[in-house]
């Protein structure tokens, strides 16, 4: 039995067989209040609201209507945010390093035989998921990162592209040039908001088929002006995404470095597998993530949104920060057609 049939048979317990029958699925009463909206057929679920939900949720789901492979739904919908140069935060337009290159994170999670593959520090390949794909389809391995990512992508057919578009470029000069009032370079013209927040983005997609399989992507261009090399939450398998076959799937949004520290959409996983609702589970990792950061007196000045969807259909969504106008939302597609469903956060967002 090689690794990969050993991990199928694994899965193909039933997770309370596994488990002391304590904690099997204990029955766990959730408020009303928690409990998200159901999905009702093949549903692609997505980390975004209206303008972008419905473009990323149907070509995932037509695949997945038509007969289609869910892990070809999850793709093409991911594949949707990457290709296109208007989203600063995802793939090709992507906001660049500080050194004014494009790195892309990116991870995909198979429910039903519990393989992954994720790249990390990807330059030059407009669809990172679908390299993540790629390594852990044909490759024994699970994360490529930079040089090697590249190269093994490029054996793989996909070319090396420019990635800085010129919205990203400006974007980036902008804050170059007004990083510190001692350097060599002048000032960006006036009118130019240089005290912009940094920019992240990035986008989890879900699938959950007519048979009940799900599967995960979680792609992004990571942190704005980011130092060279660092990695986010997003390629990270437990952090930016898990997908458990008999529980559900989680992924995370915003600043990826809390979520690494707490291995978020594990514990979001983990919390439905104890028998949270998706919206509750979502809560408490919010909640973990700001409590730690309130011990060590760190003020709560940055955001991270967790969605999640349950093998039941059940779908949720919270964040730490938001507001009436913004607050966290999640998107789906099913049979009943296309759905945003707005989340609860834990902190009034300062105006
Ligand atoms: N959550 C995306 C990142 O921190 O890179």
């Amino acid at each position: 039995m090689d690794r990969r049939q050993f991990l199928g048979a694994l899965t193909g317990l039933s997770v309370g067989s596994l488990l002391p029958s304590r904690l099997a699925f204990p029955a766990i009463r959730t408020s009303k209040s928690m409990r998200g909206p159901v999905a009702k057929g093949p549903v692609i679920v997505c980390s975004r609201g209206k303008e972008w939900g419905e473009k990323v949720t149907r070509p995932g789901y037509e695949i997945l209507t038509h007969g289609g492979h869910l892990l070809d739904a999850v793709e093409k919908s991911a594949n949707v945010v990457e290709l296109d140069p208007e989203d600063v935060s995802v793939g090709y337009g992507g906001i660049p390093n500080e050194d004014g290159v494009v790195q892309l994170d990116a991870s995909i999670m198979d429910g039903p035989t519990h393989n992954c593959g994720a790249v990390a520090a990807l330059e030059g390949i407009k669809t990172p998921c679908s390299v993540a794909r790629r390594v852990m389809e044909r490759t024994d391995h699970i994360m490529l990162v930079g040089k090697g990512a590249q190269r093994f992508a490029v054996m793989h057919g996909f070319k090396i592209e420019n990635l800085l578009t010129e919205k990203a470029r400006l974007l980036w000069l902008k804050w170059k040039e007004n990083l510190s009032d001692k350097d060599d370079w002048f000032p960006a013209p006036e009118g130019v908001d240089y005290n912009q927040k940094r920019i992240t983005g990035t986008i989890n997609v879900f699938g959950l088929d007519a048979k009940g399989d799900l599967a995960g992507i979680t792609t992004t261009s990571g942190l704005g002006f980011k130092i060279p090399g660092r990695v986010g939450d997003s390629p990270i398998i437990g952090a930016g995404l898990y997908v458990d076959n008999e529980v559900g799937a989680a992924g995370a949004t915003g600043r990826g470095e809390e979520v690494i520290r707490t291995l978020g959409s594990f514990y979001v996983v983990q919390l439905m597998r104890e028998g949270k609702s998706p919206n509750e589970a979502c809560k408490l990792a919010c909640e973990r993530i700001v409590e730690i950061n309130k011990r060590n007196g760190v003020p709560i000045d940055f955001n991270d949104k967790f969605i999640a969807l349950n093998k039941k259909g059940e779908v949720g969504c919270y964040s730490i920060l938001g507001s009436k106008e913004r607050p966290p939302r999640v998107a789906w597609m099913d049979d009943k057609g296309f759905h945003v469903y707005e989340g609860g956060y834990l902190i009034e967002r300062k105006k």
